[in-house]
């Protein structure tokens, strides 16, 4: 509204008056969101760090700076296409945290426990591979509630130190003040309590859902209501992803006799099982709605997401024949590359040339182009159940995202931000 239709309006019937008051007063009253001490430079509708908690398909070095197994991602070609060297990823890049620090021009979120160089300023990530939200140890003794009660302590730590020590070196790397409460949290979990029941557990499809999930859901509310009382209050969850279509199950579950299969050749009940596990952490997400007002808490459809770019490849750059098929493997086991016993990194395995084209890296995980499109979808709010559009509100650059960017051409000497 101009100066001279202001103007104007002093002549107006009291209703055009109060309209143009009421227009004022929303210009400038402060958004409600915005925390009452703010801190210079930080926009509070932008998260000011990223708490991410979840499986391989997030972790940045919570299994490898842990557990001494000599897993694949320690060695060449993993990390290649952004890193130039194995980077603690399950992938050949970045993964979706990765992706999301680049479009703030954040530094990489660092893994909680880390040798060496750490900057928690701006979060830290808890995730760790193989883990799920029930209490399933079979592959990983984490769970998603140690990873909350690692949050919760290493809160704890950070705030006491802060306070103990007047000229605490590192002071200036740990969280600020309001990086718990105007931070983003973010989960991506869930695809391993299915999976592991099915392929390590012997356990039936009726106890995934009828012991399984809900098991898991009792853990997600947990979750929730213990980062609240933690001063959490934007969450954001991904769902599962349709692992029936993953190289790994359409490969090592093939040979089940009477196996259905959708006219894409996934595996039926996989796709069923994580969807029945979304389907409740919609119900859960939405009783938590009920429970925790004034908070944001979204849902990623990572379910719709993988099934768009599976079933429009090449609109997102993914070669169409190549779908299905590892980048990284062996073959020997069907015909997607992926040979358990040879698998990513070992001798006798190979690497696709131009992994850009593919959606999988190594039968079991995505690639760095797929999470890509991933974090491009998630920042804008597309597939999001209670949507935020950081992409508009917080002008977010996609630069960093290209092909071509590299960790050096991004971070150039720099010394606050690590990966090993
Ligand atoms: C899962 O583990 C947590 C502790 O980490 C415990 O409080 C909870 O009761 C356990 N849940 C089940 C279903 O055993
Ligand atoms: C952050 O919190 C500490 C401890 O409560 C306080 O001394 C400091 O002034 C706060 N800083 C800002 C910028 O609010
Ligand atoms: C898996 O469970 C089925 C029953 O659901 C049982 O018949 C079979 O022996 C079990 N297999 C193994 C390896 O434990
Ligand atoms: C979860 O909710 C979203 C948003 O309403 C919906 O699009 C999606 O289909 C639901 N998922 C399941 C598995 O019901
Ligand atoms: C989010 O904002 C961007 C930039 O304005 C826009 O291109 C995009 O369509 C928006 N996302 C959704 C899901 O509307």
């Amino acid at each position: 509204m101009s100066t001279s239709s202001r103007a104007r309006c002093l002549d107006c019937p009291f209703w055009h008056k109060l309209a143009a008051i009421l227009f004022l007063v929303a210009v400038l009253t402060p958004a409600p969101a915005v925390s009452a001490t703010p801190i210079k430079g930080r926009n509070h509708v932008c998260p000011t760090a990223f708490w991410n908690f979840g499986d391989s398909l997030t972790d940045t070095g919570g299994t490898l700076d842990v557990f001494a197994l000599s897993l694949d991602p320690e060695r060449s070609p993993y990390g290649e296409s952004f890193f130039k060297r194995p980077a603690k990823r399950f992938c050949n890049g970045r993964v979706v945290p990765d992706y999301f620090s680049l479009a703030f021009k954040y530094p990489l979120l660092q893994p909680y426990l880390q040798a060496g160089a750490f900057d928690y300023n701006y979060g830290a990530n808890f995730a760790s591979g193989g883990t799920t939200a029930s209490n399933d140890t079979s592959r990983n003794p984490i769970y998603l509630l140690n990873q909350v009660a690692q949050f919760v302590r290493f809160k704890q730590s950070a705030t006491s130190q802060k306070n103990q020590f007047a000229c605490h070196a590192f002071k200036q790397f740990l969280p600020r003040n309001d990086s718990y409460g105007e931070g983003l949290y973010t989960f991506e979990i869930g695809g391993n309590d299915v999976l592991n029941a099915i392929l390590l557990k012997n356990q039936t499809a009726a106890q995934v859902v009828t012991q399984v999930i809900p098991d898991a859901m009792m853990n997600i509310l947990a979750t929730i209501k213990i980062l609240t009382s933690n001063g959490a209050k934007k969450f954001l969850f991904f769902n599962t992803p349709n692992a029936g279509c993953s190289t790994i199950a359409m490969t090592v579950l093939a040979s089940i006799p009477g196996l259905q299969k959708d006219d894409m050749g996934c595996i039926v009940f996989i796709n069923e099982l994580d969807q029945a596990y979304n389907k409740a952490l919609n119900d859960t997400i939405a009783s938590a709605r009920l429970l925790y007002p004034g908070r944001t808490i979204s849902i990623f459809n990572y379910y719709a997401a993988n099934l768009e770019i599976l079933t429009n490849p090449s609109l997102y750059g993914f070669n169409p024949a190549l779908t299905k098929r590892a980048c990284c493997g062996a073959p020997g086991f069907g015909t997607l590359n992926f040979n358990p016993l040879v698998t990513c990194g070992n001798p006798g395995s190979n690497k696709c040339a131009n992994p850009e084209e593919y959606v999988n890296w190594d039968g079991v995980h995505f690639t760095d182009a797929f999470y890509r499109q991933i974090a491009l979808w998630a920042l804008s709010g597309k597939f999001t159940d209670n949507p935020v559009n950081y992409t508009s509100l917080c002008k977010l650059d996609f630069r960093n995202f290209a092909k071509s960017s590299t960790y050096n051409s991004v971070y150039p000497q720099s010394c606050r931000v690590t990966f090993t």
